[in-house]
């Protein structure tokens, strides 16, 4: 009996299951002139990159233990001189590159860096990306107009700064996935900075829901060297879409990846405890290792191993992050934002639900594909599919709805109330 059910659960997850797959990414109420990006080392050169290329759009950036755009241009050779000698890097060759490139169009006029906002930081112990990399970083920038402000007087090695977690500041956090307890809340005051300055202090607790979404949609995939699931956090005053909130963009360092650490780069950097704070919703876009592309160690592409169009708009991981950044900041125009007509989250498959029967396997017909209420729990939901009857959840906040046959905000749901909240 046990193992026919586990057999055609599998067979439902193969087969039928869209449900069972990462979710759909959604689009939420966004206020599109808040969105900044941030990343560590090899996620610091991608967010420039990021930034750079669709400077309309991005605020601001933080780069942690970063590299100059276009500095590994000519690929590892080129990388290898970034991170052991910038001293020998000319900003100037740099500025040349980005103002080439506005000129042909292939990234947002460079004139939009003008008076936008930059925080730097790299370690004085970093011997893997040398700080004088972030002195010149900060250069280009500025050469482009950009407000900048920096740290550069910490004795951190390479890794993400944080108060909470990690190795010891000047400790080697290969063992704490490239995360050092410097007690210095990167992310704060990196954010803090970029958002002007009076944000709330982070939440103590991440409370908001921590999302995984399905990357592919929007090109991420082997190809691409990204993985096929990213990572979203929602803060909590964020998910009923009433309320208009930030945007924020985390890329992780290299071996920081969901493959490598699973949700490590977004739980353990103290992003969502700022994020839930002050309703910041953060994209965590995944890359994934790709030995084929020459990319064993899951690093965003800062030194064009995917094709000479890897820093500019046409780039691959770089289109695809920005498709996702239009469709979590962009809701339906014909929606006004207003709950009751956005498409709620998709659900995921329960755990720890009831235990109560959900219906002997072959009381849905063969042919029935069909949501159906679960008796007595708002919460949850059976799907009768391939002769099954699979227990499901709605997302925390959400009822099924018969009416429409799927979850939806409790409030819009009758005959239920809030006993579950
Ligand atoms: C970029 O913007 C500046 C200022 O708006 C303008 O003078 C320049 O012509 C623009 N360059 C391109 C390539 O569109
Ligand atoms: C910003 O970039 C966009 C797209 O390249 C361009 O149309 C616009 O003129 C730029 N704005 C400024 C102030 O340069």
């Amino acid at each position: 009996m046990k193992l026919t059910w586990t057999f055609t659960f599998t067979v439902l997850l193969h087969f039928c299951c869209v449900v069972l797959g990462a979710d759909k990414l959604q689009s939420y109420n966004v206020d599109t002139s808040t969105i900044t990006v941030s990343g560590l080392s090899a996620g610091g050169a991608m967010a420039m990159q990021y930034h750079v290329a669709f400077s309309s759009e991005i605020q601001g950036s933080a780069i942690f233990a970063g590299l100059p755009f276009a500095c590994a241009k000519g690929g590892l050779t080129s990388a290898n001189l970034c991170m052991y000698s910038p001293g020998t890097v000319i900003v100037s060759n740099l500025a040349k590159e980005i103002n080439d490139l506005s000129s042909a169009n292939k990234i947002d006029n460079a004139s939009n860096l003008s008076g936008k906002k930059v925080f730097v930081f790299h370690g004085t112990k970093d011997t893997t990306v040398n700080p004088t990399a972030g002195r010149k970083l900060e250069q280009l920038y500025q050469d482009f107009g950009a407000v900048t402000e920096n740290e550069y007087t910490i004795g951190a090695v390479h890794g993400f700064p944080t108060d909470f977690y990690g190795a010891a500041c000047g400790s080697s956090s290969a063992a704490t996935h490239y995360i050092n307890n410097c007690n210095y809340h990167g992310s704060n005051i990196a954010m803090n900075y970029l958002l002007g300055g009076s944000l709330a202090p982070p939440a103590s607790s991440a409370a908001g829901q921590l999302l995984q979404y399905d990357q592919t949609e929007f090109g991420g995939n082997a190809i691409s060297s990204m993985d096929p699931t990213g990572y979203v956090y929602i803060p909590t005053g964020c998910q009923d879409r009433t309320r208009q909130c930030k945007l924020h963009i985390a890329f992780h360092g290299c071996q920081q990846s969901k493959t490598n650490l699973n949700d490590i780069y977004a739980t353990k950097t103290g992003m969502i405890e700022v994020a839930e704070a002050n309703n910041i919703i953060v994209l965590f876009p995944q890359a994934a290792p790709n030995i084929l592309a020459g990319n064993p160690n899951a690093c965003w592409d800062w030194w064009g191993y995917l094709n000479a169009n890897f820093l500019n708009k046409d780039g691959a991981q770089m289109k695809a992050v920005h498709s996702m950044q239009l469709r979590v900041s962009t809701c339906e125009p014909s929606t006004g934002c207003n709950p009751s007509v956005t498409e709620p989250p998709v659900t995921t498959p329960v755990t720890g639900g009831p235990t109560a029967s959900t219906g002997a396997p072959g009381e849905c017909g063969d042919n029935t594909v069909e949501f159906r209420p679960f008796p007595g729990d708002c919460r949850y939901y059976t799907l009768c599919a391939c002769s099954a009857n699979v227990l499901l959840e709605c997302a925390s906040g959400l009822y099924f709805d018969p009416a429409i046959g799927k979850c939806n905000f409790m409030q819009l749901v009758p005959g239920c109330d809030a006993k579950f909240n």
